[in-house]
């Protein structure tokens, strides 16, 4: 398919380890997901790791920057902005690390991070970061302060939180999402603006893909837990074939 300005996607394969965590073992294998996803059209690989390791594992980390590597593909590193999170980055210089809450404290109320009330401490991370050749991407709600604040501590790249505009519409929600969705659009226009790059994500899944994909300025999706859950009855390469498919079709692509 010729896609005009082609949307990259990021398959998020944490859910693959929090299947293989319920019984413990090796399987399934969160590598083994990856490579699927990227046979199937995924640009790139997100994974999460949690301070409580409640999926993905250091050792997944290992392997996953280990096989990327070896295939020149990008991983996305999410991570909390702790010491102990900031050393194992330094360690693996992942191409991308985006910088998301994991305690209530630590969000905004839309559920991103509190870049504005927290850039006290955010802005060293970014920095150090940047410095080992990692590109810094901060998970925000789509809220103009957010995003300024966002610039202002040095990330190059912010992810628009999804997750509000994925619930409404889910929910038959309809005033609600057009809201969010117009947020997100404003949101994408003012980070491009300031120099940004735009991703977005969060609760995408095959009905709510296209009008995020359709936002000019996004240039990245990544989208976990509704591929995997999908895998189950279609298969992993189905299933990232088929999104593919809906957000190349929603940037205008032909066949
Ligand atoms: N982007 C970020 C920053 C996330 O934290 C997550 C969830 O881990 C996702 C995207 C993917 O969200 P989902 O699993 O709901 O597709």
């Amino acid at each position: 398919m010729t896609v005009p300005n082609r949307l990259r996607l990021g398959v998020n394969i944490d859910h693959v380890a929090t299947i293989r965590n319920a019984r413990g073992g090796e399987h399934p294998d969160p590598a083994r997901a990856a490579i699927i996803a990227l046979e199937a059209g995924a640009d790139g690989i997100t994974a999460h790791l949690r301070e409580d390791r409640r999926h993905i594992s250091d050792t997944d980390i290992d392997a996953l920057a280990a096989m990327l590597r070896e295939r020149g593909r990008p991983l996305n590193l999410e991570m909390a902005v702790t010491s102990e999170m900031l050393e194992i980055a330094l360690k693996h210089r992942p191409h991308a690390v985006c910088l998301v809450p994991e305690r209530r404290e630590e969000r905004t109320t839309e559920g991103g991070l509190d870049v504005l009330g927290g850039h006290n401490w955010i802005t060293p991370f970014v920095t150090r970061l940047r410095e080992a050749g990692s590109r810094v991407s901060l998970f925000i709600a789509a809220d103009p302060a957010q995003i300024e604040a966002s610039a202002h501590v040095g990330a190059q790249v912010v992810e628009l939180h999804t997750g509000a505009y994925c619930d409404a519409a889910r929910e038959g929600r309809t005033e609600a999402a057009e809201a969010a969705l117009k947020a997100l659009w404003a949101g994408a226009r003012q980070a491009a603006a300031l120099g940004l790059e735009v991703h977005a994500g969060h609760g995408l899944d095959y009905a709510t893909v296209a009008p995020v994909a359709a936002i000019t300025e996004v240039v990245e999706l990544n989208i976990g837990h509704f591929l995997v859950g999908e895998a189950i009855f279609t298969g992993l390469e189905a299933a990232v074939t088929r999104m593919r498919r809906l957000m190349d079709e929603a940037r205008g692509g032909e066949a």
